[in-house]
C-alpha cells in the first residue's frame, strides 16, 4: 500500500504543482490556493483568466463558483460524466459533475441528507446547473427498469415545469419565474427512487403584464405556435400570438433563442411519460386557452359609469372551456360580492375595477393551475419503488436570483427577500457556524469580518415591526387603506433604519433618485427601489368564478385571511427548516455580462456579484480555517482500516483513536487540529491522500473478506462432502457387513453339513453324507490328477484313497499303470525292444535266484565282447601266401589277428537242446561271475566240465539261451557246484560271500569262490525306466 499511496501522492502533488505553474495562464482552480486571498481584484483576475480559457468553474474549497459562458463548451458529455464518476473531488479540474458526484458519494457513505444551494442572479446559470446535476445523477446512478422510469420522470418534469414557470425576461430568455426546491430520493444502494418538488411564489403578474422585451410564460406561445389544428379549433384559438392582448405587451412574442414549436412537442411527450391522463391534459390546455380568451375580454362603461361586457365571443369560449355558465362569468366579471350580515350583495364595478378583477382572475387561474401541475408531478414522482429501505435525499434548490429592474414590484420584493433569507442561511451554515464551531471545538480562530444580513431580513419579516407585518396590518385594517397610507405607515415604523429609505426619509442627494411613491431597500446585494405595492393585490380575491373554480381551497372567510406576503414568508420559513436539517453544498452562479454574450467579461458586474455572493468572506473563512472537519466517530469509522491499532475496533475514545490514526498516517502537527468533538484538517490534499489510501485499503479489505467468505463456503462444501462420504461409507460398510453375515451364515451351514457328512461318512449313503462323499470323491480325484506317478516304475506314488474310494482307486491305479505301460511300450524302438526281450529272458532265469543279478539289469547287453572292433579278414602267409581266415580285433591298446582255427573246446548247440535231467549250466546264487558248463562227460571228445568266470555273466548266458533258443538248462545253485573234471572224476566249486572277492583252491581241494555280498536292494531309481520295466515281468 505504502508505495502505491506514495506514488499516488506524488502524482497528485505533481498535478497540483503543474496547475500552479500554469496558473499565470489559466488561473488557479481553487481560490483557497490564492496568495492574495483577501483581495477582491485577485479573485476577479483569477476568474477572468479562467473565463477567457473557457474554464467556467472554480472552487473555494468545496463551494463551486460557476460563470455563465453563454455558449456550448462541450463539457457535459457522457464521457465527461464517466471521468468524474467516483473520482476524488480535488483530483480533476473543477466541474459541476465533481460536486454532484461528491455530494452523492458523501450521502452514500454517511447516509445523511444533503442539499445543493444554487444561487446567483437571474440568468447566471442556476437552472442550467440544476439540470446538469440531475442529468449527471440520471447517468451515474444504478439503473433498473423501475429506477429508469423514475429517472425519466425526474428528467422530464423539467421541461414541463419550465414551460409553465419560465419566461423570457430581459435578463434571461429562459428565466425561472418561480422558486424550485427538488428532492431526489435515493435508496441505500444509491438508486434514485423518487422525487418531490416544492415551488415558491410564481410570478403570476406576468400572465397579465410584461415589460417591454419580455414575454409571458412559454406555454402560451408553445400552445399557439405548436398546438395541433384540431386542438386550436377546439380551444377556439388562432395560430397567432398577436391576437391575444396578454401576449403582446412585451412586443416580442418571437424569440430567436426559443423554439416554441419543438418545445411544445417536448412538453406534450413529457406529459404523457409522466402519465398525465388525456382528459387532464385537455383540461390543462383548456385553462391555458381560457386565460388567453379572458385577456381579450373588454368592458365598456354604461351610462352610470359601471362596467358592462360587450357581447363578445370570449365569454362563450370561457364558458365552454371552464364549464361555467356564461351568466355567472358575466356577473362575476362586472360585480363585486359584498357580504353584509347574512346577505350577499352584488355591487357593480367601474371599468377600471372590472379590468383589474379580470386580470386578478387570470392570475388566480394560472397560479392555481401551476400549483395543481406541481402536485401532479409530485404524485408521479412519488417513491413507488421502495419504502422498506432507508432513504436519503439530495435537495436541489434553484431559486430565482436577486433581481433589480427599473420598476420593481411586489414580486421583486419577494424574490429579493427570498435571496436575503438564503444569504442569511448561508451565513448561518458557513460563516457563523464555522466561527462558532471553532470556538466550540476550542480551536484558535482568527476572526473573519463579514456582513451579517440578518438586519435586512428582520427589516422585512420581523413580527409587528417588519414590512410584511405592516403590509398585513394595512391590508386587513377596516376602513380606507390606500397605497400612500401604507407608505406612511412604513416610514413611521422603519424611519431611521439603515437599510430603508423613502423620498421623505432620504437626504438631499438620495432624494433625487427617489420618487414620492417609492421606497428603497438596501439589500445585501444592492439597493432596490420598489414601487409602493397596490394594496388591492394583496387582498384575497372574492371573485365568484374563482370560488366556483376552486371552492374547497378558499380560506375560511371567518378566519383572518393571510396575505400573499405572509404566505410567502411562511413558505420561506418552511424552506429554511428543510434546508437546516441537511448538509449544505453551494454552487454560486455568476453572469459575466448583462448582454447574454459569450466571451465578454464585465469586471464591474462580476465584482459586484463576487461581493454580494459573499465569496470573499467564504474564502477568508476557508483560508483561516481548515478545509475539512469531521466528528471523531465518523472520521474513525471511515478511516480506521488504515491503522492496525484502530482496525477492526478501537477500544478507547474516538478522539484517542483518531489521534492514533493520524499519527500512524504521518500527519504533520500543523496539518491538523484536534477539537473537542472533531478533527480539523487544514489542507484538502491531506485528506485526499488519506482518502486515496483508504480506497486502496478498501479493496484489500474486500479481498480479505472475500477470501474469508470463500474459505467459509469451501469449508461448508467440504463438510457436506465429508458427511456424504461418511454416509456412503456407512451404507457401504453396512452392505458389506450384511454380505459378510450372509456369507458366514452360508459358511456355517456348509461347514455344518460338511462336519455332519464327515461324521456319517462311513454310513451307507444318505442325505447327510452324499454331499460330503461327493466332495471327498471329487477332492480325491482332483488331487489324484495332480499327484499321478510320473513313471511306470514309480510304485510308491499313489495317493492314499479315502475308504469309499478304495476300490475305485485300485481300478484306477491298474488302468493308469496300463495306460502308462502302453504309452511306454508304444514309445520303444525296435532295437530297444529286442534288447529288452533279451533282458526279459535273463530275468526269467536269474531273477530272485542269483545275488548279483540285479546289478546286471542296468547294463545293456552287447552283441559281441570282442573289444571295440572285430572284422573277419583273410591273412596271407608270408611264405607262399596261403590264405587263412582270421579275425582282426582292435582293442583299446592293440590290434590282434586271431586265428579262428584254433578252437580249444566246442560245445554243440544241440547239446543244450537235448532232453536231459541235469542242468547244463550252473551258477551260484551269490555275486560271483562263475558259471559251470556241464559238458556231457560220456562224450569222450569232451575234456570235462568247464569252470568259467565271465564279467558279462548274464549277457553271455542270455545270449547262449538265445542261441539255443531254450533256457531251462541253466540252474542257479546254492552252496557248491559239483562238476566233472574228467569223466569219472569230480570236482567242486564252493561259493560263499565275504568281505572281499577271493578265488582260491581250498584245503579240501575245492575251488573256493568268495564274492562280496551285495545288497539285494535295486540300485536303480526311476532314471532307468527301461530297466524298471523289467521288474514287472
Ligand atoms: N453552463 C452553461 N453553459 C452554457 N450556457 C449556459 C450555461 N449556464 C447557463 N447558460 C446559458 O444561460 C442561460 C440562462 O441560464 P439559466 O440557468 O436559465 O439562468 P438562471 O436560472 O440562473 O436564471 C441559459 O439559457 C443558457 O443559454
Ligand atoms: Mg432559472
Amino acid at each position: 500500500i505504502g508505495q502505491s499511496l506514495e506514488e499516488r501522492c506524488n502524482r497528485i502533488l505533481r498535478d497540483m504543482e503543474g496547475s500552479l505553474t500554469a496558473r499565470d495562464r489559466v488561473g488557479i482552480q481553487d481560490f483557497v490556493l490564492l496568495d492574495a486571498y483577501t483581495s477582491e481584484s485577485a479573485v476577479l483576475d483569477n476568474l477572468r483568466k479562467r473565463f477567457n480559457e473557457n474554464l467556467i468553474y472554480t472552487y473555494i474549497g468545496t463551494l463551486l463558483v460557476s460563470v455563465n459562458p453563454y455558449k456550448e463548451l462541450g463539457i457535459y458529455t457522457k464521457k465527461q460524466m464517466d471521468i468524474y464518476m467516483g473520482v476524488n473531488f480535488f483530483e480533476l479540474p473543477p466541474h459541476i459533475y465533481a460536486l454532484a458526484d461528491n455530494v452523492y458519494r458523501t450521502m452514500l457513505t454517511e447516509t445523511n441528507n444533503h442539499f445543493i444551494l444554487i444561487s446567483g442572479e437571474s440568468g447566471a446559470g442556476k437552472t442550467e446547473a440544476s439540470k446538469k446535476i440531475l442529468q449527471f445523477y440520471a447517468v451515474s446512478c444504478p439503473s433498473t427498469k423501475l429506477l429508469d422510469n423514475v429517472r425519466d420522470r425526474l428528467l422530464l418534469s423539467n421541461p414541463v415545469l419550465e414551460a409553465f414557470g419560465n419566461a423570457k425576461t430581459l435578463k434571461n430568455d429562459n428565466s425561472s419565474r418561480f422558486g424550485k426546491y427538488m428532492d431526489i430520493q435515493f435508496d441505500h444502494m444509491g438508486g434514485a427512487v423518487g422525487g418531490h418538488i416544492l415551488s415558491y411564489l410564481l410570478e403570476k403578474s406576468r400572465v397579465v403584464h410584461q415589460n417591454h422585451g419580455e414575454r409571458s410564460f412559454h406555454i402560451f406561445y408553445q400552445l399557439v405556435e405548436g398546438g395541433e389544428e384540431d386542438l386550436l379549433r377546439w380551444l377556439g384559438l388562432e395560430r397567432n400570438c398577436q391576437c391575444y392582448s396578454y401576449l403582446v405587451q412585451g412586443e416580442c412574442a418571437k424569440v430567436s433563442s426559443v423554439n416554441d414549436k419543438s418545445d411544445w412537442k417536448t412538453v406534450r411527450k413529457a406529459l404523457s411519460v409522466i402519465e398525465f391522463s388525456e382528459s387532464n391534459i385537455e383540461s390543462l390546455f383548456a385553462i391555458i386557452a381560457s386565460v388567453l380568451h379572458l385577456g381579450n375580454v373588454t368592458f365598456v362603461a354604461d351610462s352610470q359609469g359601471y362596467a358592462t361586457l360587450n357581447n363578445s365571443p370570449e365569454i362563450h369560449w370561457l364558458s365552454k372551456l371552464l364549464g361555467i355558465p356564461a351568466q355567472v362569468i358575466q356577473v362575476g366579471l362586472t360585480h363585486r360580492k359584498i357580504e353584509a350580515r347574512s346577505e350577499e350583495v352584488l355591487s357593480p364595478f367601474t371599468v377600471d375595477q372590472a379590468v383589474y378583477a379580470k386580470d386578478a382572475l387570470a392570475k388566480a387561474i394560472y397560479g392555481r393551475t401551476f400549483t395543481w401541475l406541481v402536485n401532479e408531478l409530485n404524485e408521479s414522482l412519488a417513491n413507488k419503488v421502495s419504502d422498506l429501505f432507508q432513504k436519503t435525499v439530495i435537495g436541489l434548490l434553484d431559486i430565482y436570483g436577486f433581481e433589480v429592474f427599473s420598476v420593481n414590484s411586489f414580486e421583486q420584493f419577494c424574490i429579493n427577500y427570498c435571496n436575503e433569507k438564503l444569504q442569511q442561511l448561508f451565513i448561518q451554515l458557513t460563516l457563523k457556524s464555522e466561527q462558532e464551531e471553532y470556538e466550540m471545538e476550542g480551536i484558535e480562530w482568527e476572526s473573519v469580518p463579514y456582513f451579517n444580513n440578518k438586519i435586512i431580513c428582520d427589516l422585512v419579516e420581523a413580527k409587528f415591526k417588519g414590512i410584511i407585518s405592516v403590509l398585513d396590518e394595512e391590508c386587513l385594517r377596516p376602513g380606507e387603506a390606500t397605497d400612500m397610507t401604507f407608505l406612511e405607515k412604513l416610514e413611521e415604523k422603519m424611519g431611521g433604519h439603515a437599510h430603508f429609505v423613502t423620498h421623505k426619509l432620504a437626504d438631499q442627494k438620495t432624494r433625487k433618485t427617489l420618487e414620492r411613491g417609492d421606497f428603497r431597500l438596501l439589500h445585501y446585494a444592492g439597493e432596490v427601489t420598489y414601487k409602493i405595492f397596490h394594496l388591492q393585490v394583496m387582498r384575497q380575491s372574492k371573485n365568484a368564478i374563482v370560488k366556483h373554480c376552486f371552492p374547497s381551497t378558499e380560506p375560511d372567510s371567518k378566519k383572518r385571511p393571510e396575505t400573499v406576503a405572509t404566505q410567502f414568508k411562511s413558505s420561506l420559513v418552511g424552506l429554511t427548516e428543510i434546508l437546516m436539517s441537511k448538509e449544505p453544498w453551494y454552487v454560486r452562479c455568476m453572469k459575466p455580462n448583462e448582454g447574454k454574450k459569450p466571451g465578454l467579461f464585465d469586471d464591474v458586474l462580476v465584482r459586484h456579484q463576487v461581493k454580494y455572493l459573499g465569496l470573499m468572506e467564504h474564502l477568508r473563512v476557508r483560508r483561516a480555517g481548515f478545509a475539512y472537519r469531521r466528528r471523531y466517530e465518523i472520521f474513525l469509522q471511515r478511516y480506521k482500516p488504515l491503522c492496525p491499532d484502530t482496525w477492526p475496533n478501537w477500544k478507547g475514545t474516538a478522539a484517542e483513536g483518531v489521534e492514533c490514526l493520524v499519527k500512524h498516517l504521518g500527519y504533520k502537527p500543523d496539518e491538523y487540529k484536534m477539537g473537542r468533538t472533531k478533527i480539523f484538517i487544514r489542507h484538502p490534499r491531506t485528506l485526499f491522500a488519506t482518502e486515496d489510501a483508504f480506497e486502496v485499503c478498501k479493496h484489500e479489505l474486500a479481498t480479505r473478506i472475500q477470501a474469508k467468505y470463500k474459505g467459509y463456503r469451501v469449508k461448508g462444501d467440504y463438510m457436506r462432502q465429508r458427511q456424504a462420504a461418511t454416509k456412503i461409507e456407512t451404507c457401504w460398510r453396512g452392505m458389506k457387513a450384511r454380505r459378510e453375515r450372509e456369507k458366514r451364515a452360508w459358511a456355517v451351514k456348509v461347514i455344518k453339513r460338511f462336519i455332519k457328512g464327515f461324521m456319517t461318512r462311513n454310513q451307507p449313503a444318505c442325505v447327510d453324507n452324499t454331499e460330503y462323499l461327493a466332495f471327498v470323491r471329487q477332492n480325491y480325484l482332483t488331487r489324484l490328477k495332480e499327484n499321478l506317478p510320473k513313471t511306470v516304475v514309480d510304485k510308491n506314488t499313489w495317493l492314499t484313497p479315502p475308504p469309499i474310494m478304495q476300490e475305485a482307486s485300485q481300478m484306477l491305479r491298474k488302468l493308469y499303470t496300463r495306460h502308462m505301460v502302453r504309452r511306454y511300450v508304444q514309445g520303444i524302438m525296435t532295437e530297444r525292444k529286442a534288447q529288452l526281450q533279451i533282458k526279459g529272458l535273463t530275468s526269467s532265469i536269474f531273477k530272485g535266484t542269483k545275488e548279483n543279478y540285479p546289478h546286471s539289469v542296468g547294463i545293456p547287453f552287447v552283441d559281441t565282447r570282442i573289444s571295440k572292433y572285430s572284422v573277419p579278414v583273410v591273412k596271407y602267409d608270408r611264405n607262399g601266401f596261403r590264405p587263412r581266415f582270421r579275425q582282426l580285433i582292435y582293442t583299446g591298446s592293440a590290434a590282434y589277428l586271431v586265428e579262428e582255427a584254433k578252437i580249444k573246446q566246442r560245445v554243440d548247440v544241440k547239446f543244450f537242446l537235448s532232453q536231459w535231467n541235469s542242468p547244463r549250466v550252473s551258477v551260484s546264487t551269490l555275486s560271483d561271475n562263475f558259471l559251470i558248463l556241464h559238458v556231457q562227460c560220456e562224450d569222450i571228445k569232451q575234456k570235462g566240465d568247464l569252470v568259467l568266470q565271465c564279467d558279462y555273466l548274464f549277457e553271455a548266458l542270455t545270449k547262449l539261451c538265445l542261441v539255443a533258443n531254450k533256457h531251462n538248462f541253466i540252474k542257479v545253485v546254492q552252496g557248491s557246484v559239483k562238476f566233472d573234471i574228467q569223466p569219472g572224476r569230480e570236482g567242486f566249486v564252493d561259493f560263499k560271500s565275504g568281505q572281499e572277492t577271493m578265488i582260491y583252491r581250498a584245503k579240501n581241494g575245492h575251488l573256493m569262490v568268495v564274492s562280496m555280498k551285495l545288497k539285494t536292494v535295486w540300485p536303480f531309481n526311476s532314471q532307468n525306466e527301461q530297466i524298471h520295466f523289467l521288474n514287472y515281468y
